[in-house]
């Protein structure tokens, strides 16, 4: 395929060798003119392993070469993937000047072409950006319309500099975002047989898929930084733990604990923050990241408190209270603080959770029950149906298996408010919004 590349940093002179390497025709396009004739003398423009050999042979097999042309290089091609700058304002916004310039650019040239192409944004970006500001802007400069006359798909590049050939031809994984499926399509036949899997999604999915990312390496560096401090003021070897945590392929490095929903409770984790953070400001050890855990956890309980609130409906019913499915274990049940805040306000409320109400009935969590929450055990009733015939707001708040089936016996005009996301409801119910998607 032809292919241009607008931007020739890191990101798109990696880019730009490896396609060529694939086998496809690449024009490089940057108004730096000496980054251009690097390219065109067979050079790379940046320091990154291996790219100044594959530089090299694509431009000695003619597969690559640059200009400061952009509106020769896209009538040249089929695809132009965008791999300029999108750096920090000061305020932390992105900085869209070279996005918007770069789309103006490929636009006027696409006013010019009449055959089906494609514009790949690889640079990282904002959700949203796509659709509010990248092709409303190529759509002005072109006159065409994206999806019928050319495609817009948003693949970010996962590579990390200085093993960036290798990430190129090693991916995690091949994101790509799509207004179309054709365009999809012909940017996914650009990487076939690399490694990893590929993965189609909507447009904005894949523009947050990097944010997620990079706040999660981000948040990764710091976590282990702080865990280090606190080992290091224990006089406890940080390294030796952090090697048996990340053996733990089942609760630590794994996709469990990583589902948005509702805040985090029981018997361990709150308890084990406490302790660890007391021992840190003792200490002296700051540990901001692990400081903030409990705070930010209390503002997801508010976040579901206000969610009811604002549908200023009394009678509320909430399904499912000990503070994850398959335990009567209510102690710092984040549910229990959702009630007991309903209570306080007036809220005609009806609790349903089977495992409670075995615990009650067996009386092996009943002491807890009748002395610590009393309050809330004159609420609970022994049905989900008790608690559909009360409720105009049903919450559902773990994930009872029983909860899944709930989609047929809903009213339509009840309004669930789902903690867990359970599918099901989510598909089939109308009144129905999630605490975080
Ligand atoms: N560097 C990385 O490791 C990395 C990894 C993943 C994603 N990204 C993202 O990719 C994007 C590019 O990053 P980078 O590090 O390659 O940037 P860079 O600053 O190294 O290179 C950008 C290039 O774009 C050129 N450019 C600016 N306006 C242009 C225009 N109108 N037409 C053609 N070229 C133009 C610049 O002259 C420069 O050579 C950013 O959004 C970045 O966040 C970077």
């Amino acid at each position: 395929m032809r292919i241009s590349i607008f931007g020739l940093g890191y990101v798109g002179a990696v880019s730009a060798a490896c396609l060529a390497e694939r086998g496809h025709a690449v024009t490089g396009v940057d108004p730096n003119t000496e980054k251009v004739q690097l390219i065109n003398s067979g050079r790379s423009p940046v320091v990154e392993a291996e790219l100044a050999e594959l530089t090299r042979a694509a431009v000695s097999a003619q597969r690559l070469r640059a200009t400061t042309d952009p509106l020769e290089a896209v009538l040249e091609s089929e695809v132009t993937f965008v791999c300029v700058p999108t750096p920090s304002q000061t305020n932390g916004n992105l900085d869209f000047r070279y996005i918007e310039r770069v789309c103006a650019e490929i636009g006027a040239a696409l006013r010019q072409k009449r055959d089906f192409h494609v514009v790949v944004v690889r640079s990282t970006i904002l959700p949203g950006t796509l659709k509010t500001l990248a092709i409303p802007a190529l759509e002005r400069a072109s006159g065409r319309r994206a999806g019928e006359d050319f495609g817009v798909c948003h693949n970010p590049e996962f590579l990390r500099e200085s093993t960036a050939v290798a990430d190129f031809r090693n991916p995690p994984k091949t994101v790509i975002g799509t207004t179309d499926p054709r365009s999809g399509d012909i940017v996914q036949s650009l990487y076939e047989g690399i490694a990893g899997p590929v993965i189609r999604c909507p447009i904005e999915v894949a523009e947050m898929v990097k944010y997620a990312d990079n706040s999660w390496h981000a948040t990764k560096v710091t976590f282990a930084n702080e865990v280090g401090k606190i080992c290091k003021s224990l006089g406890v070897d940080s390294h030796a733990v952090m090697d048996i945590f990340c053996k733990d392929a089942k609760l630590n490095l794994s996709s469990y604990y990583l589902t948005p929903g509702f805040a985090f409770g029981g018997s361990c984790l709150p308890k084990d923050l406490r302790a660890i953070t007391y021992h840190a400001r003792s200490h002296d050890v700051s540990t901001p990241l692990l400081n903030s855990l409990m705070f930010s956890n209390r503002e997801q309980v508010e976040q579901g408190i206000a969610m009811v609130m604002a549908a200023r409906r009394r009678k509320v019913g909430l399904l499912g209270f000990s503070f994850k499915a398959g335990t009567d274990d209510l102690r710092e049940s984040p549910l229990v603080e959702v009630i007991e805040r309903l209570i306080g306000k007036g809220f005609d409320l009806r609790l349903y959770d089977r495992n409670v109400n075995i615990a009650k009935l067996t009386g092996a969590n009943r002491e807890y029950i009748m002395k610590s929450i009393p309050h809330i055990e004159r609420l609970m009733v022994t049905s989900v149906e008790e608690v559909l015939d009360h409720a105009d707001v049903i919450v559902i708040g773990n994930r009872g298996e029983e909860f899944t089936a709930l989609a047929e016996r809903l009213r339509p005009d009840q309004l669930v408010i789902d903690f867990v996301r359970i599918r099901q409801i989510e598909e089939r119910h109308a009144n129905y919004t999630g605490i975080c998607w």
